[in-house]
């Protein structure tokens, strides 16, 4: 462990559960000895009414000189309102990967034990551009954009990504029986990068059949490598396998900058109640950590969490637990290896 490096780290607490999963986050980050200095920024609503911005100025040049942000759940307005934050920042720090690993945690029961699938979903093109219009009253369009370059680009780092991890096999997910030339472009950047992977096998399976044979057998899939929408749809499903959106870790991940986030919302329902998991967000910052070469105290961290949720005792509500937001945080506190008298 690099101990007197101080690692800059754009601080999002975002909203909803937000600030209360970030506060857990943090306090165990600071508990591992790794030196952060954060720098903290508000986003979307709340931003607003300080700086007059969705996403203030600061924000944008705390990440240009970070290169690194660690971000809690943004709520995004539903039909109409100002543009998703996260589209924002994925698009305009160009985070082009978004990575999510769904395992499961020991310890803890699912419908699905043992499940291990790596999702890379393309991040900043497809149908979020963005680009709607309202052709005449009554009548909507809105473009999905798939382009050569973008559909290359994610492949290649989901092709590397397996090598790199001894993954078996790689299977783009598609529509291209119906939308021939967006998703047959993405389908045909996946093929002609799989050649250059002969040691991994390649597969291509139609996004709705996808689903079904996810739920049947996830354990046919290694790396599922999805444009954005399917990706978004597909993450939140996975989740479920492995015990839910308050579980899964996510990292937003590009060739200058990453952003590392839970895939779930703010999660309006239980906000501001200390019941929020912060389990997705800790896994994500175990990223985060590795991203920066703090492996020692991702391990560390790592195996506090494991030890908590095979302790049992101060799990959340969603995993079938009583304790609240912060008394899970002081449990993996208490479990870190810096934390434990010298004895051990
Ligand atoms: P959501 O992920 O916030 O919540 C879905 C369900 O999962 C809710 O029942 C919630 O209570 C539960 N849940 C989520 N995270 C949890 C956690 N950590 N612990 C325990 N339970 C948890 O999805 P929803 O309701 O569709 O979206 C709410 C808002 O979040 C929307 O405005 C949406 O746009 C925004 N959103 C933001 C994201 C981001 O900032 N990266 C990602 C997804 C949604």
């Amino acid at each position: 462990m690099s101990e007197k490096k101080t690692h800059a780290v754009t601080l999002i607490p975002g909203d909803g559960i937000g600030p209360e999963v970030t506060d857990a986050v943090v306090r165990i980050l600071e508990a591992t000895g790794v030196k952060f200095a954060w720098e903290r920024y508000s986003a979307g609503a709340d931003a607003f009414e300080k700086y007059e911005e969705y996403i203030p100025k600061e924000l944008y040049e705390s990440i240009e000189r970070t290169k690194l942000a660690l971000k809690g759940p943004v709520t995004t307005p539903i039909g109409g309102g100002f543009t998703s934050i996260n589209v924002t920042l994925r698009k305009k720090f160009e985070l082009y990967v978004n990575f999510r690993p769904i395992r499961n945690l020991p310890g803890l029961e699912t419908r699905y034990p043992g499940v291990d699938l790596i999702i890379v979903r393309e991040n900043t093109e497809g149908e979020y551009v963005g680009l709607e219009h309202e052709v005449v009253p009554g009548v909507m369009t809105s473009l999905k954009v798939i382009t050569e370059k973008g559909s290359t680009r994610i492949a290649k780092w989901a092709f590397e990504y397996a090598r790199k991890h001894g993954r078996r096999k790689v299977h783009a997910i598609h529509k291209a029986n119906i939308m021939k030339l967006s998703d047959g472009m993405f389908l045909k950047c996946a093929r002609k990068i799989a050649e250059s992977y002969p040691d991994i096998t390649y597969g291509e399976h139609i996004i709705d059949n996808t689903c079904m044979q996810l739920v049947t057998n996830p354990y046919q899939y290694d790396t599922l490598l999805l444009p954005n929408l399917y990706g978004d749809i597909v993450s939140d499903l996975c989740a479920a396998f492995v015990g839910g959106l308050g579980l899964v870790p996510g990292a937003n991940i590009g060739d200058d900058a990453a952003i590392f986030e839970a895939v779930h919302g703010s999660a309006p329902d239980i906000a501001g109640k200390d019941i929020a998991n912060p389990t997705a967000l800790l896994q994500s910052a175990i990223l985060m950590l590795r991203h920066i070469d703090e492996n020692d105290a991702a391990d560390n961290v790592q195996a506090a969490l494991e030890h908590v949720y095979i302790e049992k005792k101060a799990l959340t509500r969603d995993v079938y637990g009583t304790a609240g937001t912060k008394a899970f945080a002081d449990a993996v506190v208490a479990a870190l290896d810096s934390a434990k008298p010298a004895a051990r």
